[in-house]
């Protein structure tokens, strides 16, 4: 059964801008999130580490069309978020505005939080990965809470990461799917966001979607993308918008930035941090 993404992200214009960019020779390989039958999804090796679409389900496929295209970038102000009352760097990795992507890596590299601390949620892990900023482990509590009054079962699928974790996770993924696939999926040590405790993924108990494309439509994703601006929390990696995040669809990955940019974010239409505190696009490593 096909998955409709549900983005806004096929614009006419949205179309053409993608197919420029596909024109202009950046030979993309298109993350087939959306449409887990898509050819290249069969069983492979699994995956080495957790917040992957496997080497298998990443179904990653070539593409020399416009059939999966982007919406062009939201025209913002230098910084829309320079209109809310508070200022946050957007450097400092203890920052909730922090902008982490494969321009601007942590510093310092080793970078860990001082306020680790494991939050009151339903766990699908143990140990570092149960961990959050205690900022964000709160903001997950009551984000947990809202979801299950819902009805909706949420879990913490991976949390905090410190860089040696994140290099054992990256050189997974490499040696799983090579370093330019890789690199479409998980970041290089010293430049994920797992590193801050300001992010983590979450699943839904059942597991069959876990990290998976299919996840997109999952009741907790679901509720994740519609809700979570109100506790504080953005989808970092939308879908499609790997020409500005780096990375393809994660509809598991939510990064906390406060209740009033998160918000902002939502009510203005922007759908990366990059385009909302108004940092340079991260496509690849500089
Ligand atoms: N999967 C995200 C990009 C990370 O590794 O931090
Ligand atoms: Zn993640």
């Amino acid at each position: 059964m096909r998955h409709d993404c549900v983005d806004g992200s096929s614009s006419g214009a949205s179309r053409r801008s993608f197919a420029r960019f596909l024109a202009a020779g950046a030979g993309l390989t298109v993350l087939a999130a959306c449409t887990p039958e898509a050819p290249g999804a069969a069983p492979s090796s699994p995956s080495p580490v957790p917040e992957s679409p496997s080497p298998a389900s990443a179904a990653a496929v070539e593409s020399t069309t416009a059939a999966a295209e982007p919406p062009a970038p939201t025209p913002v102000p230098p910084s829309a978020a320079a209109s809310l009352p508070g200022k946050f760097s957007l450097t400092d990795p203890a920052s909730p505005w922090v902008v982490v992507n494969k321009h601007r890596p942590l510093q310092p590299a080793d970078y860990a939080p001082a306020d680790l601390v494991q939050p009151a949620v339903r766990l699908a892990v143990s140990g570092e990965a149960a961990l959050l900023n205690s900022t964000t482990a709160a903001a997950a509590e009551a984000m947990f809470a809202a979801a299950a009054r819902d009805g909706v079962v949420m879990t913490l699928a991976s949390g905090y990461r410190s860089y040696s974790t994140q290099v054992a996770t990256y050189n997974g993924y490499v040696a799983a799917r090579g370093q330019a696939d890789a690199d479409t999926a998980s970041a290089r040590p010293g430049y994920s966001e797992h590193q801050t405790g300001w992010a983590f993924d979450i699943g839904d108990g059942g597991g069959a979607c876990s990290f998976q494309p299919c996840f997109a439509d999952q009741p907790a994703a679901v509720w994740a993308k519609a809700n979570g601006h109100r506790f504080g929390f953005v989808v970092r990696y939308p879908w499609m918008f790997h020409p500005i995040t780096g990375y393809y669809y994660e509809p598991w990955h939510l990064r906390y930035i406060g209740v009033a940019a998160a918000t902002d974010m939502a009510n203005r239409g922007i759908n990366t941090v990059e385009e909302y505190f108004g940092v340079a696009a991260a496509p690849g490593y500089a």
